[in-house]
């Protein structure tokens, strides 16, 4: 059996009021439609049709080379209609059926639905207690006769509380014959791909249901209120995977992950963290609250303190990071290895048991072991066009408000005077300072009011 998904994405999205089409709108950072192809794609499928029609180009371009069809459906006429536009682009044997505002389907929900279609039609159903608004499905004796629209329903259909998710499994070839038969002889003067049901009772097909096991799995977003409630619902689900790996998670609805999270054992999350990108926590990891990551690797036992920001780098074991520490990108740290707060550290290799505890700017730094980096240090790494390179070897002592004047090299176990400007390279094992020599003026009086 060879499938066919269908993604139906030509919709504006009105209740959004966005400049933004619907299915661009970002979950966790990721674009609703997004969520929808990689569980298209983890099928296998043949091929992938992705009806659009508003800003179709602005959504094509979100998928960076693809070999997706994109058929476009000027007027949105219809679902029917949608699924009309797609009919030539569909040549598996199953045509599978996904909305592009429908982020969370379940993969293994799919392909039971798909397991089901068997040269006919198989619907992804659902109980709901409100059915208001939603395709209701009509059974006699137990079997789908039709599915009617909300505005279409009779009182009595009204009443009906199993809904149409809108996902479906079809035979290719009979949905393309149904397609034809196709009219918008309803309430909305639209082409209801729903009406294909009808045609299949007419021809004795197969019509049966899956139910959908959980309703987020099928649930649409139409509004910004209803992207807010997804979103919460869906960092829920990923931070109760999380604590039932281990990880403590001081409060989860206050936790959010926009990309991987991995956890080692023993690792605690307190409140307002946002974790973006690829992050990895090792072992006993204890990242303190309203902390940003992104993009990078803390090891084994290492803190990081409150309001502190992480991007793309690397943090090694048993660090004390914050609070209030910047690590941009292409950081290397080491064991052992102390930033303190006000301290930003960018494009730096940091070895083992350095300090830099207080109010500095370290960048374009190659730092070796057990330096002290004190308060106020400054490495000029900018001469407003060009970046230069600082060294700074092992056992370093570099006394505070320093500026380190790059490219520049400081020789191991040198100390550095407070108050420095360094300009050329320190030899090892040396005091260095530049200082303009302390004077006092003795017979200076303070000036009095008059
Ligand atoms: C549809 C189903 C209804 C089901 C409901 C579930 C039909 C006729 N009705 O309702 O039974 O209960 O979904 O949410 O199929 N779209 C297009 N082109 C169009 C129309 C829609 O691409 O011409 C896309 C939309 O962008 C959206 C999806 O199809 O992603 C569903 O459209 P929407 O209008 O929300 O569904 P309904 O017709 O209300
Ligand atoms: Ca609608």
């Amino acid at each position: 059996m060879t499938l066919s998904v269908v993604i139906l994405a030509a919709g504006k999205g009105t209740r959004m009021c966005s400049d933004l089409p619907k299915v661009l709108q970002p979950l966790a950072n990721k674009p609703l439609i997004k969520y929808v192809v990689d569980s298209a794609l983890s099928l296998n499928p043949l091929d992938v049709s992705i009806v659009v029609g508003y800003r179709a180009e602005t959504i094509k371009s979100v998928f960076s080379k693809n070999s997706f069809n994109w058929p476009l459906q000027k007027e949105q006429l219809g679902t029917g209609h949608a699924l009309q536009q797609a009919a030539p682009f569909i040549l598996g044997d199953v045509t599978l059926i996904l909305y592009g505002d429908v982020p969370l389907i379940d993969v293994d929900d799919l392909k039971k639905l798909i397991s089901l279609t068997k040269g006919g039609i198989s619907i992804m159903t659902f109980n709901k207690g409100d059915s208001q608004g939603y395709g209701r499905v009509v059974r006699d004796n137990n079997k789908i006769i039709a599915i009617v629209e909300d505005k279409d329903c009779s009182s009595a259909e009204k009443k009906i509380s199993e809904i149409n998710s809108g996902i479906m499994a079809v035979d290719s070839k009979k949905l393309k014959k149904w397609l034809k038969q196709l009219s918008n002889n309803n309430q909305q003067k639209e082409y209801y791909l729903t009406d294909i049901v009808k045609f299949a009772v007419e021809d004795n097909s197969r019509i049966s249901s899956y139910q959908a096991l959980d309703e987020i799995t099928i649930t649409g977003i139409n509004s910004k209120y209803e992207l807010a409630m997804m979103e919460r619902a869906y960092q829920m689900s990923l931070a109760k995977k999380l604590m039932d790996q281990g990880v403590t998670i001081i409060d989860p609805n206050r936790i959010d992950i926009r990309g991987e999270l991995t956890c080692g054992q023993d690792v605690t999350i307190d409140v307002g963290c946002v974790f973006e990108g690829k992050v990895i926590l090792g072992e006993g990891v204890h990242v303190k609250a309203y902390t940003i990551l992104k993009s990078c690797e803390i090891k084994k036992n290492t803190v990081i303190e409150s309001f502190s920001h992480i991007d793309s780098s690397v943090v090694g074991e048993q660090n004390r990071i914050g609070p209030f520490a910047r690590l941009r990108p292409g950081c290397n740290l080491a064991e052992n290895v102390h930033v303190g707060n006000y301290v930003e550290v960018k494009n730096a290799q940091i070895g083992m048991g350095t300090k830099i505890n207080h109010l500095s700017y370290i960048g374009d730094a190659e730092i070796g072991s057990d330096v002290n980096i004190g308060a106020g240090t400054i490495t000029c790494n900018y001469d407003g066009a060009n970046k230069y390179k600082t060294i700074i070897e092992s056992n370093v002592f570099v006394g505070s408000d320093t500026q380190l004047i790059a490219p520049v090299k400081i020789g191991q176990g040198a100390t550095i005077g407070a108050g420095s400007t360094i300009t050329e390279d320190v030899p090892a094992e040396k005091l260095t300072l530049s200082r303009t020599e302390q004077k006092t003026v003795p017979d200076w009086k303070r000036p009095t009011k008059k």
